[in-house]
């Protein structure tokens, strides 16, 4: 059993981290991070961290590089220390969409950011909605992947009247996560024929398999960065007669013009969680409404401090 348990947080998301510090009790720990003028990251950690079950709360999210850096700088910090053990809450793990070396001379990032996390020092990674869920072997240390389907789930049976309404997967990829979400939600499922014609914005909806006509679409997705793949989906759900149309996203990038582009689309919600911090043009959307994985958070910290299962959780 570990002593004392410490929170830290980097500057990735630290509205998040004080609400889940609100959650558990426990306040977060005094941490100096600042940038020289050359670019360089500095970390110093002013609370005694030694023999302590450290938590370090650092999404890897816009500026990318730089949340990355100093998860691995913190992760130093903490080792040189003392701790005694590293424990990294990634509530959103960049570079998972390269998982795979699916074209000739291309890198497998998702791989080398966890060699680069484990190497740094880590001794157990706490994740959310992981892109791929192979990524989990990528790492050979204790990987606790959580997923947002409860939050949301919870929330539409509150909110919505679920009669006629089918959750769309925008491509054969995401159907898994999508289906889970219908399971739950005692609704059908379609799945949208989306391919990608080159990076990032290119993408297109050739068909929808299964019944939207007349019906409210849940468009559920892990990541919205651009928006062009939920917009397209969207569009052609508008083709194919759905009546109303929202959309529910674990990880809410919303890079480059995702925002504008959402406020023109078919969308009426985007419902996205705070894994990743809103920009101010995204909280100023009226479309964007944010649900919080905070006490989640704050849960599986406590429990895995003590050492207990983390499965009451994934009900
Ligand atoms: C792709 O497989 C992912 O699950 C998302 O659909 C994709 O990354 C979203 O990106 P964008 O919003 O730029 O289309």
């Amino acid at each position: 059993m570990f002593s004392k348990l410490k929170l830290i947080t980097g500057n990735a998301n630290k509205p998040l981290a004080e609400e889940v510090a609100r959650f558990a009790g426990i306040p977060l720990a005094d941490i100096e991070l600042f940038k020289f003028s050359n670019d360089e990251s500095f970390v110093k950690i002013n609370d005694n961290v030694r023999g302590a079950d450290v938590f370090v709360i650092q999404p890897t999210s816009y500026p990318v590089n730089d949340s990355l850096m100093d998860l691995l700088i913190i992760i130093d910090a903490l080792k040189r220390a003392s701790a005694q053990r590293i424990n990294c809450v990634i509530p959103y793990y960049a570079y998972a969409r390269s998982d795979k070396k699916d074209q000739p001379r291309v890198p497998i990032t998702a791989k080398l950011v966890a060699d680069l996390i484990t190497i740094a020092g880590a001794h157990r990674v706490i994740t959310v909605d992981l892109h791929a869920e192979q990524i989990q072997g990528f790492f050979n240390i204790p990987v606790d992947h959580l997923f947002t389907i409860p939050i949301f789930a919870r929330y539409f049976k509150s909110t919505f009247k679920l009669e006629d309404t089918v959750v769309v997967s925008p491509d054969s990829g995401g159907a898994n996560r999508a289906r889970a979400l219908a399971k739950r939600l005692e609704c059908n499922l379609a799945i949208g024929d989306k391919r990608r014609t080159g990076n990032n914005d290119s993408a297109e909806c050739l068909n929808i398999i299964g019944d939207v006509a007349g019906k409210t679409a849940i468009l559920f997705d892990d990541i919205i960065d651009t928006g062009g793949s939920l917009i397209k989906v969207s569009r052609e759900l508008v083709n194919r007669g759905a009546s109303k149309i929202f959309a529910a996203c674990s990880h809410g990038i919303l890079s480059g013009a995702a925002v504008q582009n959402l406020e023109k689309s078919p969308i009426e919600k985007l419902f996205i969680t705070n894994t990743i911090q809103l920009s101010e043009k995204a909280q100023k959307c009226d479309k964007v409404v944010q649900l919080s994985i905070a006490e989640m958070l704050a849960i599986a910290i406590k429990k895995i401090h003590i050492e207990e299962s983390i499965s009451i959780l994934f009900r």
